[in-house]
């Protein structure tokens, strides 16, 4: 059974993750250029954080989203301003700069690259907001690696996120980066006064999580695990969810760390192998009556999932399942509620299709699935 995603490390890597490494924090705040780095508990947490330091009352996010970033704004207790995506599924331009203008005072504009796909136009919205005296979070959790108009993903805006959670590219397991400049560098301190070393039980339950997450998503084990079990009927939708506490509280433990040392040092290679995949997605799947994001592939890209959307999601993924290819309903994304078309139709359509390097080898047996499940085979 192929899983839907496959971590970017290996038992080996957890090992070696236990040695005392060098820190990836100040390498990655000066590729980006970034004065002030910081550890925080999540991509969540790291957007909290940053909401309050600038003491937010209101942000503008993409209406198709990751649950966890609703999440994030509530915990700063930040109202969502939801615009509607496009073609590329990140917040449109237009909408966004009709946002920007009418916004009240207080809001901040999110630029988030949805997937690992660089947002366009990222200077036009930079430059919007700073005209209304608006702070800029660029929202990276997903894209590490990316480059959009405006530079590396990262380096945009007033501070910005990044997540290390055990689907990315960059990994700690769990955990995050928050990266800005020196302007807030006070405010980011004073907010996270309180966060947490993990304990050592929290630490070595989460070494064991990843230690069986990257046993059991290999293909000859897959079958074997509860995924598999739910593979077409699929996980809930994280929608509604509350992340428990330590997810905002609890900062990565030293080893989990040098885990995101270690995986960030071997980006571009996993990079490259995802853009390969995902060419081959493209070309391989062009003709079928599906809609696929052929930016997933451009070299500005860090991608992290392969969207399609296709128009029977439920019959599609148990057709799947059974001809061995776990897509899951692993779509913790939500669509707002309000008027977004766009937003909606892609939140009831859309499937991943694996994109890890370690799941290259099963490229051709995941597009003859597929094609099969999409064609009613
Ligand atoms: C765009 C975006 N922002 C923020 C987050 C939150 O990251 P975390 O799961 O580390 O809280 C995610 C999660 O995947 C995300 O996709």
């Amino acid at each position: 059974m192929i899983p839907r995603h496959r971590p970017e490390y290996g038992l080996k890597d957890l090992l070696v993750a236990l040695k005392p490494a060098e820190d990836c924090l100040c390498r990655i705040s000066a590729d980006l250029n970034r004065s002030f780095a910081m550890w925080v508990p999540s991509g969540r947490a790291g957007l909290s954080l940053l909401l309050r330091a600038v003491e937010a009352k209101a942000a503008i996010v993409p209406a198709f989203n990751c649950w966890a970033v609703i999440e994030g704004l509530a915990h700063a207790s930040a109202e969502p301003v939801f615009v509607d995506i496009g073609q590329d599924l990140n917040a449109d331009l237009n909408q966004t700069l009709c946002a920007i203008e009418r916004a009240s005072p207080g809001t901040v504009l999110i630029l988030t690259h949805q997937f690992g796909i660089p947002i366009c136009s990222a200077s036009l919205l930079i430059e919007a907001a700073r005209s209304k005296g608006m702070a800029v979070i660029e929202d990276g959790a997903a894209a590490v690696g990316g480059v959009s108009d405006v530079g590396p993903v990262g380096s945009a805006g007033d501070a910005s996120v990044f997540s290390f959670q055990f689907t990315k590219s960059v990994l700690a397991g769990e955990g995050g980066l928050v990266l800005a400049g020196d302007q807030l560098a006070t405010a980011l301190k004073r907010e996270g006064k309180d966060l947490r070393q993990r304990t050592r039980s929290e630490s070595l339950s989460q070494w064991l999580k990843l230690a069986a997450l990257t046993l059991f998503t290999n293909p000859r084990l897959y079958a074997f695990t509860l995924y598999r079990r739910v593979a077409s009927v699929g996980t809930l939708n994280q929608k509604g969810s509350v992340a428990p506490a330590e997810v905002f509280e609890a900062l990565p433990a030293p080893w989990m760390r040098n885990l995101a040392s270690q995986t960030q040092s071997r980006l571009n290679a996993v990079l490259a192998a995802r853009r390969r995949v995902a060419s081959r997605y493209l070309e391989a799947l062009r003709d079928l009556p599906v809609t696929m994001v052929p930016a997933v592939a451009s070299p500005a890209a860090a991608p992290i999932r392969f969207p399609v959307l296709v128009e029977n999601r439920n019959q599609v993924v148990r057709r799947c399942a059974g001809g061995g290819l776990d897509l899951g309903r692993s779509f913790s994304y939500v669509c707002s509620p309000g008027g977004f078309p766009r937003a909606e139709k892609v939140a009831s359509q859309i499937v991943n299709l694996p994109l890890s390097q370690r799941l290259e080898n099963c490229v051709p047996r995941t597009i003859e699935i597929f094609r099969e499940a999409v064609l009613g085979g």
